[in-house]
């Protein structure tokens, strides 16, 4: 049950899991949390791809406050953890990837813990989108509220023919807060997303795809996952650091304050600093397949 506090706890919580060895959500003693005994996310690293499944099936995999703060302590230890290339994010099930935020959470909110609420959110979603590995969204059925968002947050959605895309917050009286309003904005453009965002209605996924929503569309799940498989596996052949310094740039066009072509030139003189350049450059020479290091 939320209550006046609730917040507080939260934050407070925020910083026990950068440092100490428990935090408090809803009163609740959690042991921080590692990549193998969350509870909401199921985790598995296979070949380099750390595979994150949303795992509260019978709500949709509806997203609650210990939910999204699972992802923010895994996304932490993945810019930390060498063995982890590539992230793909999907949900549990066949009939949805994420529904939203958990709304039992939401009709608890007041004007002073809502703000909190929307950037505590879009706090954890930038730690996605300024992940230097590359995260993709299999988007298996609804992503609707929060988990279009969240797929947004991603680098790349591959989706399902079945998955849903929506921002249906103004049937409840509230908009998008973690970052839907500026992501989707900037993916399909302004008229389309305020049409989706004032009338809450879904789009089926061949529509998505049609407006730069998603990269791919396959007919089932498996398929889904393989394609996505396969781009990462494409990308992790790649010289690490660039592909992190490409993530810098591209979320650089949409920092107001930023000069992208500043940061992309900084940027590409840190490659030409790197290993993997010097890598790269001499393996196209000697006619030979480049190995990177990411140093
Ligand atoms: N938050 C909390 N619980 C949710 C949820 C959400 N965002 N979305 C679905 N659920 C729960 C339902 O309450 C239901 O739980 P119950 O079985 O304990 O009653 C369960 O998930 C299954 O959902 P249900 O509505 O019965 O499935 P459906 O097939 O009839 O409809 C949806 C599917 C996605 C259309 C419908 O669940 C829906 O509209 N969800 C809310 C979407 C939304 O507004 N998201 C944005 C939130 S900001």
């Amino acid at each position: 049950m939320l209550h006046e506090s609730f917040f507080d706890i939260l934050y407070f919580s925020k910083k026990s899991f950068g440092n100490a060895q428990t935090a408090c959500i809803f009163g609740i003693q959690h042991s921080p949390i590692s990549m193998t005994d969350s509870n909401n996310i199921l985790s598995d690293e296979k070949e380099g791809i750390l595979y994150l499944t949303v795992n509260r099936e019978s709500k949709l995999n509806a997203l609650n406050f210990a939910t999204l703060e699972e992802i923010r302590n895994i996304f932490n230890e993945v810019s930390d953890n060498k063995n982890i290339k590539a992230v793909i994010v999907t949900g549990s099930g066949e009939k949805a990837f994420i529904a939203g935020a958990d709304i039992s959470e939401i009709a608890e909110l007041n004007e002073l813990n809502a703000r909190k609420f929307a950037e505590n959110g879009q706090e954890i979603f930038s730690l996605i989108e300024n992940c230097h590995k590359p995260v993709i969204a299999v988007v298996n059925g609804f992503a609707l509220g929060g988990g279009c968002e969240l797929a947004m947050a991603c680098h790349m959605r591959v989706a399902t023919a079945n998955a849903k895309f929506g921002q249906p917050e103004v049937n409840l009286g509230i908009i998008p807060g973690y970052g839907g309003t500026q992501r989707l904005t900037y993916l399909i453009g302004r008229g389309k997303a305020n049409e989706l965002m004032m009338t809450g209605d879904m789009i089926g996924a061949e529509e998505a795809y049609t407006l730069g929503l998603v990269n791919h569309v396959l007919s089932s799940k498996s398929e889904a996952m393989a394609k996505a498989e396969e781009i990462l596996h494409k990308i992790m052949s790649k010289a690490p650091l660039a592909i992190g310094m490409i993530v810098d740039c591209i979320n650089a066009v949409f920092v107001p304050d930023e000069n992208g072509y500043q940061t992309e030139a900084n940027s590409f003189a840190r490659c030409v600093k790197s290993g993997d350049y010097t890598e790269g450059t001499s393996a196209f020479l000697e006619k030979r397949k480049p190995v990177f290091k990411g140093e």
